[in-house]
């Protein structure tokens, strides 16, 4: 038929006709299924597709375009992936969402886009599975992802490397110009990351420039460019697009090269703190409960997961803390009143305003801002008021959570720590209630909340405490704050200007 209209028209009526037929076929493809809940409003379809010509950081875009309609209706239907899903912020809706995983299934990109760049690079994992893959995963990595750390010595070595470092950078700079502290902290937490769960030490922090690492800034770049985070469907034909093709050649080689510094790493005496993720996988490898690609998903999964959400946090804290001297200050005279130098794990968890300021910095830098993972597995009423099809993609935006005013009070948008409370004690109760209610769900909430947190925060702890033991730090005048514009949050390219403390 094409052929025929083509045929009998002339050259300039034959584009025309071509844009018209695009045209029907993009306004096809992208139209909002009649299915989709009604009594929620839909966010414009160009609003997610900001990124392909413009470079808002995602707090602006939530400001402009999310945040009216999700504070008064709870939920929106929103393009992502190459298709529409409901995102959902208003916390009785989530804790409705996060309690049923029955009907809420986990289900990422290896359900919803198992041929694309993404799939491939993170496959069927914890936190991705569903039910009886789920359980079993769970069985086995738990052990090793909760393990309670007594020593604090390994982490506070790297972070130690980590303060070293950047103030050599500094040095080289001259006082003009703030080191870009990115690249350091990746490293960092890839170290960190490496002798905790790995059993390794991948000597990130010490030997720049490795290409484990270096391959990390790649997949990254890779996994958040806009147009094909926007429609995976591209990544189908990768012959055509041959940056994809590229891609999921360098998603094989991580992959590889992780499976195979794993299997050389030394092997030493067994340490106070027990088995590792990794140990528990090879046995559960060896033992045939996981195949090899179960175990490949996992560890790499582990890798990704364990040091690039702190990785977007510690980002996160020279600039707030940069810009805000005053709580910088406060935060370390407590650091400074313990009188220690080699705090011991007891000695950073007795500190509330440690504790407060690394909430704070996560509620309102959530690095995982939004995820629509989820899928409904019949049809559900979210919160007993958004009646959603079967076979829904949903999900949510803790950023979005995170700032509303009715939710968190008219403060809301500022960063006061002392919201948390002012001995542990009642922070950790805070933290408990906020969570179990979904006002704070940096860490997700309810059954599949996240593994890794208590590592987290101790990770945190350790650093923030080295940290401002030992320098002082400015944003660079220079710099101007904008945060990313999709996937991670965390501000772009920021650059702090670092003063070692007299001693
Ligand atoms: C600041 C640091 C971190 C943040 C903000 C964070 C956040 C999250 C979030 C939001 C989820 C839920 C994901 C979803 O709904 O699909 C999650 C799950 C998970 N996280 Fe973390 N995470 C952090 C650090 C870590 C670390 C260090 C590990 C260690 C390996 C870890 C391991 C996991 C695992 C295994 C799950 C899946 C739990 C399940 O589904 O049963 N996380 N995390
Ligand atoms: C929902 O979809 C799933 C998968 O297609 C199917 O197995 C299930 O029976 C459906 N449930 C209902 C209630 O339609
Ligand atoms: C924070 O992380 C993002 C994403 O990896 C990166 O592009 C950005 O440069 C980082 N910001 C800082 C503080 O350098």
């Amino acid at each position: 038929m094409y052929q025929w209209i083509l045929g009998h028209i002339t050259w300039p009526r034959g584009i025309l006709g071509l844009i018209l037929v695009s045209l029907l076929a993009l306004y096809w493809f992208t139209r909002v299924p009649s299915s989709m809940p009604r009594n929620i409003p839909t966010v414009p379809i160009y609003i997610s597709l900001l990124g392909l010509w413009s470079d808002m950081g995602q707090d602006d875009i939530y400001d402009r375009w999310l945040r009216e309609p999700l504070e008064r209706y709870g939920a929106v239907k929103i393009w992502f992936a190459g298709r529409w899903n409901v995102l959902a912020t208003r916390p009785s809706f989530l804790v409705d969402m996060f309690r049923h995983e029955d009907v809420y299934a986990k289900a990422g990109s290896q359900k919803k886009i198992p041929w694309s760049v993404i799939a491939s690079l993170v496959g069927d994992n914890i936190i991705n599975s569903h039910g009886e893959t789920w359980r079993l995963y769970t069985s086995i990595m738990k052990p090793g992802l909760q393990r309670r750390i007594t020593d604090s010595r390994p982490l506070l070595e790297k972070s130690r490397k980590f303060v070293d470092i950047i103030l050599e950078e500094q040095q080289i700079l001259g006082p003009d110009r703030g080191v870009l502290v990115n690249p350091i902290i990746q490293r960092w937490a890839i170290s960190c990351m490496g002798i905790h769960f790995m059993d390794v030490d991948l000597e990130a922090i010490e030997r720049p420039g490795q290409r484990l690492e270096v391959l990390q800034t790649i997949i990254k770049m890779t996994l958040f460019h806009p147009l094909f985070f926007n429609f995976p469907q591209l990544d189908r034909y990768p012959y055509i697009f041959r940056q994809r093709k590229v891609a999921f050649g360098i998603m094989q080689e991580f992959g590889d090269l992780l499976c195979e510094t794993v299997k050389q790493r030394p092997s030493h005496d067994e340490t106070a703190d027990g088995d590792q993720v990794v140990d528990y996988l090879d046995r559960a490898l060896k033992e045939g409960r996981i195949t090899e690609e179960q175990y490949r998903a996992n560890l790499k999964v582990t890798f990704l997961t364990a040091h690039e959400n702190t990785q977007q946090l510690l980002n996160s804290t020279f600039w707030v803390l940069g810009q805000n001297q005053d709580i910088q200050q406060r935060l370390r005279a407590e650091i400074l009143a313990t009188g220690e130098e080699d705090p011991s794990t007891e000695l950073v968890h007795s500190l509330p305003y440690l504790f407060a300021v690394i909430l704070e910095l996560l509620r309102l830098y959530p690095p995982v801002s939004q995820l629509i993972n989820r899928v409904t597995t019949s049809v559900a009423v979210l919160g007993g008021k958004v009646a959603i099809p079967n076979r829904t993609w949903v999900g949510w935006n803790a950023f979005g959570v995170h700032t509303d005013l009715s939710v968190w009070g008219s403060d809301a948008r500022e960063f006061n720590p002392d919201r948390w409370g002012k001995d542990v004690k009642s922070i950790q109760n805070t933290l408990r209630s906020k969570t179990t209610q979904c006002h704070f769900i940096a860490f997700n909430a309810h059954s599949r909340k996240c593994l890794g947190q208590g590592f987290a925060v101790l990770q945190m702890k350790i650093l923030l405490f080295e940290m401002l033991r030992r320098i002082e730090w400015t944003v660079d005048p220079q710099y101007e704050f904008k945060l990313t514009s999709g996937g991670i949050m965390a501000p772009l390219g920021l650059r702090a200007v670092i003063n070692e403390r007299s001693r």
